[in-house]
């Protein structure tokens, strides 16, 4: 088992960015901070750096991974072309929680994109991300973090729980902003489409760009892009979707399990807690997102054999949440 170097703060600590940098360009596995979820880094221009990636997660090679660039110029230099409306998203989403999917160059291995013609692009706006990436030179595939099919790590713990002793180093950035993956979107010549929903919205989309917005696959719906076909965001403990009307009945019939709650803090009141039932609330659709796989590494920690997890309204945050949710759920 290598020996993982374990970096604190990163953020103040240029120096320890400069040599993660250094192991990246030398083909190393390097797990950094972005705002939406802890990525498992290496050069997407390196055969066996990219070997490793699928290996260090377990991942299937049919799942194709985003390739991390620091500015627009970068975009260029990664994708065969780059059509006027791909461009537009960029300058109004990026740096931020978009990628877009775009033709291959051929500077970028097949194996990256599990074969198909096209490269999932995103500029991350998390400084150290984006200081790593700028060091390193190179473009950096990076799948979350995580052992695959496992939430994705959005703490240094989490991170360090999924990864130590599989790679190189691990950066701590903090708590992911965000919480949630990415939204992967493509240019079809007449307006885009959402491939996995995220933190940035088919709304806010639609209203910076003026286009049409669908979704391959409506949200309520899974299987979608290359590599949702593949189990999803799941912790151990079964994770059963109720509305807030019904949790109270919901938790009662699980008694004898151990038992996790997720809900919305106005849900709270009046609902069992304490003994077999251990309650996690959030403010909010957009904190529920941000807090939602830590909430599930807790649920784990604890020995949850149930986590019973409130629904919200599909709209703004709440869409990539319930996306998320139901992958989770799934049998
Ligand atoms: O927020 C994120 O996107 C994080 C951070 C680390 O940037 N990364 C991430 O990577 O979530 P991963 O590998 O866990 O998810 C990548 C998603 C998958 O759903 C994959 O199918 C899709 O992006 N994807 C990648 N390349 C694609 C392509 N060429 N065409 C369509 N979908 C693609
Ligand atoms: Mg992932």
């Amino acid at each position: 088992m290598p020996h993982t170097l374990l970096i604190r703060d990163a953020a103040d600590n240029p120096d320890s960015i400069r040599i993660a940098a250094k192991f990246l360009a030398a083909g190393e596995l390097v797990v950094f901070p972005t705002e939406t979820v802890y990525g498992l880094g290496a050069d997407a221009t390196n055969p066996d750096a990219v070997r490793r990636i699928f290996e260090a997660k377990g991942r299937p090679a049919d799942n194709p991974l985003i390739v991390h660039v620091p500015d627009v110029e970068s975009v260029k230099r990664v994708a065969a072309h780059v059509p006027p409306e791909a461009l537009e998203l960029f300058r109004h989403f990026s740096p931020g929680p978009l990628t877009v999917v775009l033709e291959r160059s051929p500077s970028i291995l097949p194996e990256v994109s599990a074969g198909l013609s096209t490269v999932a692009v995103r500029i991350p706006r998390h400084p150290v991300a984006l200081e790593l990436i700028r060091l390193a030179g190179v473009p950096v595939a990076a799948p979350s973090a995580n052992l695959s099919g496992k939430p994705s790590p959005t703490t240094f713990a989490m991170a360090v729980h999924a990864m130590d002793g599989r790679v190189a180093a691990i950066l701590d950035g903090g708590d992911c902003d965000m919480g949630l993956e990415s939204t992967v979107v493509r240019a079809t010549g007449e307006g885009f489409v959402i491939l996995r929903p995220g933190l940035v919205t088919a709304e806010m989309i639609a209203e910076a760009t003026g286009a049409k917005v669908s979704y391959a696959v409506h949200p309520a719906e899974t299987a979608a892009s290359p590599g949702t076909r593949h189990p999803h965001y799941r912790p151990r403990a079964k994770v059963v979707i109720t509305s807030a009307d019904e949790l109270t009945s919901i938790i009662e019939g699980f008694a004898g399990s151990k038992v996790g709650v997720l809900c919305l803090a106005a849900s709270r009141e009046n609902l069992p807690a304490g003994g077999n039932v251990f309650v996690e609330t959030f403010e909010d659709a957009r904190h529920y997102a941000r807090r939602l796989y830590a909430a599930f590494a807790d649920m784990d920690a604890w020995g949850a054999e149930v986590v019973v997890a409130q629904s919200v309204e599909e709209s703004g945050a709440g869409v990539a949440l319930m996306n998320r949710l139901r992958r989770a759920a799934e049998k």
